[in-house]
């Protein structure tokens, strides 16, 4: 282990930022296999390791960032020295979203996320709220009590028809909720696959699977293209998505954005939102499954808040149960688990030299089960000191959303969404878990609980 000297420019008390390399690298692979195949129990085992953690993947150099100022460092104070471009996963998801909002860098980027921001203002997201919990009272009133659920399908589901309404919300073609949910998690799963093994070859042989993914991503393509045709010929005012970037213009020159570029935008949106909130709600609602007690609890506040009344946006700043186990469920489950970014130049971090080229990680996972900042990591307790679960501080130990210029745009849209659904559901239903099942996570481009089957019981009123 070696030392550095200040770890962050800003730090008030600079103390040395640790270094050690992970151990148990393979010859060739070096540390790809373990975070391709057990990527948790790796992060697990570099608990407390050091506030840097050297890594070998492959022939390349990679770091992942175990300290919150750190990792501060990382996408705040030095942002400009290590960008996404590069990374296999951001490369990976540029076919699909071109140059949209998630995968540009520097000042196009800085443009572009402030010709976006209005698209979720807050006074638009009083229409978007509307449509959340509408959808959410649509699937869940067509369930019966006692029948078995995939609740991570049923979440996704919900997440990817509000994802869809939100982003159109006249009549939508026909096929448009039916074209997402089959064809968006096949390519959301292909580019983490391609993005843990970047051999190009590797996915161009003529399989099944990779003939789905390229077709999943030609179909999405195709539907959002659709999309925008249907809403430039549709003169009727919609307050949606689509609407706001078909308005929006670009700063400097006043000019709309180009054809090509509400596509990316629209494609990064579904794509960036639809399988995280979806991971999320699955999330939430097993550990209340597992926690009887929380569930009853959040039971109580949400019919004493509401009685018999669907959510509304309104409501939420009362349900601050309902706020704690999201946060909480965030905390143990960050659907965002490992984000990469890549050293533009030799850099430097917490004193210590990265080369140019090398891979460099964050993992909201690794920080949230650190025990010296969330005691008791593993547990569920929504009942933690406010500061464990606060999603503003700088340096904070708990990054759900990512922090500096690329951090999430859609937090708020997607915090309300699994609020409005959970407020939705909950007062009428218990998702209880099935004894047989085994719930494993799966560590993929998102944070899932893979299949998670769940029976639904109807409560009384
Ligand atoms: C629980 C749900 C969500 C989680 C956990 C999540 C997490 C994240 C994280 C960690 C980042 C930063 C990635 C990085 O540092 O490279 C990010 C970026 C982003 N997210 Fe989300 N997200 C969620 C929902 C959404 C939703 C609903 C939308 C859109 C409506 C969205 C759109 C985006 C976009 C466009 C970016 C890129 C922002 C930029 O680079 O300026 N996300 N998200």
């Amino acid at each position: 282990m070696t030392a550095g000297p200040s770890l962050t420019d800003t730090d008030p008390r600079p103390r040395p930022a640790t270094l050690a390399t992970a151990p148990g690298g393979l010859p060739l692979l070096g540390h790809a296999w373990q975070l391709r195949f057990r990527p948790l129990r790796f992060l697990d085992s570099l608990r407390g390791q050091a506030d840097l953690v050297a890594l070998r993947l492959g022939p390349i150099q990679g770091y992942l960032v175990n300290q919150p100022r750190l990792v501060h460092e990382l996408l705040v104070v030095r942002h400009q020295e290590f960008t996404k471009t590069g990374s296999p996963l951001y490369e990976t998801v540029r076919v699909l979203v071109g140059n949209g909002l998630g995968t540009s860098e520097g000042e196009t980027h800085m443009r572009q996320r402030r010709t976006l921001q209005p698209l979720f203002h807050p006074h638009c997201m009083e229409h978007y709220a509307q449509i959340m919990t509408a959808v959410a009272e649509e699937r869940s009133t067509a369930w019966r009590h006692g029948q078995r659920l995939r609740i991570d399908r049923e979440m996704y589901r919900v997440a990817a028809s509000a994802m869809t309404r939100c982003l159109y919300s006249a009549r939508l073609p026909d096929n448009a909720v039916h074209e997402i949910t089959t064809h968006l998690p096949i390519a959301f799963a292909g580019v983490g696959k391609r993005a843990a093994l970047p051999i190009s070859w590797l996915h161009a042989l003529p399989t099944r699977e990779n003939r789905a993914y390229t077709t999943a991503v030609r179909r999405l393509h195709a539907l959002v293209a659709q999309l925008i045709d249907d809403r430039r010929n549709d003169p009727t005012p919609s307050p949606d998505l689509l609407t706001a970037l078909l308005a929006a213009r670009d700063e400097h020159t006043g000019q709309p954005l180009s054809q090509q570029q509400i596509h990316d935008e629209v494609m990064t949106l579904l794509l960036a939102g639809t399988d995280t909130t979806a991971a999320l709600l699955a999330w939430t609602l097993h550990l209340l499954g597992a926690h009887p007690d929380v569930d009853q609890r959040l039971h109580t506040e949400l019919r004493q808040e509401l009685g018999d009344k669907p959510p509304t946006l309104y409501d939420l700043p009362r349900l601050g149960l309902l706020r704690r186990v999201v946060a909480e469920a965030l905390r143990v489950y960050p659907p965002a688990w490992l984000t990469p970014r890549r050293a533009a130049t030799d850099a430097q971090l917490g004193g210590h030299r990265i080369p140019e080229g090398a891979y460099v990680f964050y993992s909201p996972y690794a920080l949230h089960h650190a025990p010296d900042h969330h005691p008791r990591p593993d547990d569920f307790d929504p009942d933690r000191p406010e500061a464990e679960l606060s999603y503003t501080g700088i340096g904070s130990a708990f990054l759900p959303f990512g922090a500096g210029p690329h951090k999430c745009i859609g937090n708020a849209f997607s915090l309300a969404e699994v609020h409005l659904t959970l407020a939705a559901i909950l007062p009428r239903w218990r998702l209880c878990p099935e004894r047989s099942h085994t719930v494993r996570p799966r560590a993929f481009t998102t944070l899932t609980p893979g299949p998670l089957l769940m029976h639904a019981e109807q409560r009384t009123p």
